[in-house]
């Protein structure tokens, strides 16, 4: 059985249908229920449904064979696991952000708040910027708007969020977009099953490039 760690959400679904084509379906995962495992036995194949940035945990752990994860929660978290493809969806950015009229004079300790202290952390030290992190879990965007922090760093996709939250983009850090991710001796030990998937997965990446 070849497990398949899958992102809840709509990454999850536009991946689960590249697993599809790529000759891995599994009907029952469209059926509108609330279960978060499927199975297709004569495929060979189940799939589980788990929190985006906890897909590499899975992985890593080898409790999923194989799975797909944002290049930010790879760069984040360092699982030791296998990078197999850019599959060019979930495309977003990591960027600092902060409101319109700041501007960082590089005088005083910059607050940064974050979810993603490690990418911010090596960040400011490739530029020699001196900070304080604020780690957050989530609604980053209120820290500067309540004097918490003077910028953040944070994902920004539609750039909608910011907008509405009277913040802008300072920098650009990184591209990021969705990855599929293998546990290392799976890769050895299920070998043809993750070499089909690769295989069709690059054909599909490709087809819609
Ligand atoms: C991410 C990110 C921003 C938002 C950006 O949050 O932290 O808040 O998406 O998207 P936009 O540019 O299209 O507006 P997410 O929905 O993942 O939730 P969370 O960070 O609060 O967990």
């Amino acid at each position: 059985m070849l497990n398949v760690a899958l992102p809840k959400g709509r990454l999850g679904e536009k991946v689960y249908a590249m697993f599809e084509a790529a000759g891995f379906e599994c009907p029952s995962i469209k059926e509108n229920n609330r279960k978060l495992i499927f199975e297709n036995e004569e495929k060979g194949v189940r799939y589980f449904w788990v929190k985006p940035s906890d897909v590499s945990i899975y992985v890593e752990r080898g409790a999923a064979d194989i799975g797909v994860a944002g290049k930010d929660i790879l760069l984040e978290y360092e699982p030791d696991i296998y990078e197999l493809l850019d599959l060019g969806i979930g495309k977003c950015r990591m960027t600092v952000a902060g409101p319109k009229d700041f501007y960082d004079d590089g005088v005083r300790t910059l607050r940064v708040a974050t979810k993603f202290t490690h990418i911010a952390s090596d960040y400011y030290a490739s530029i020699g910027r001196e900070i304080d992190i604020i780690k957050l879990n989530g609604s980053i965007e209120i820290a500067p708007i309540l004097g918490l922090s003077d910028v953040i760093v944070d994902i920004v996709e539609t750039g909608t969020t910011l907008k509405e939250n009277n913040l802008e983009v300072k920098t650009t850090i990184l591209p990021i977009s969705a990855r599929l991710i293998a546990n290392k001796a799976s890769l050895k030990f299920k070998a043809e099953q993750m070499e089909a998937i690769m295989k069709s997965m690059k054909e599909q990446v490709k087809a819609y490039d």
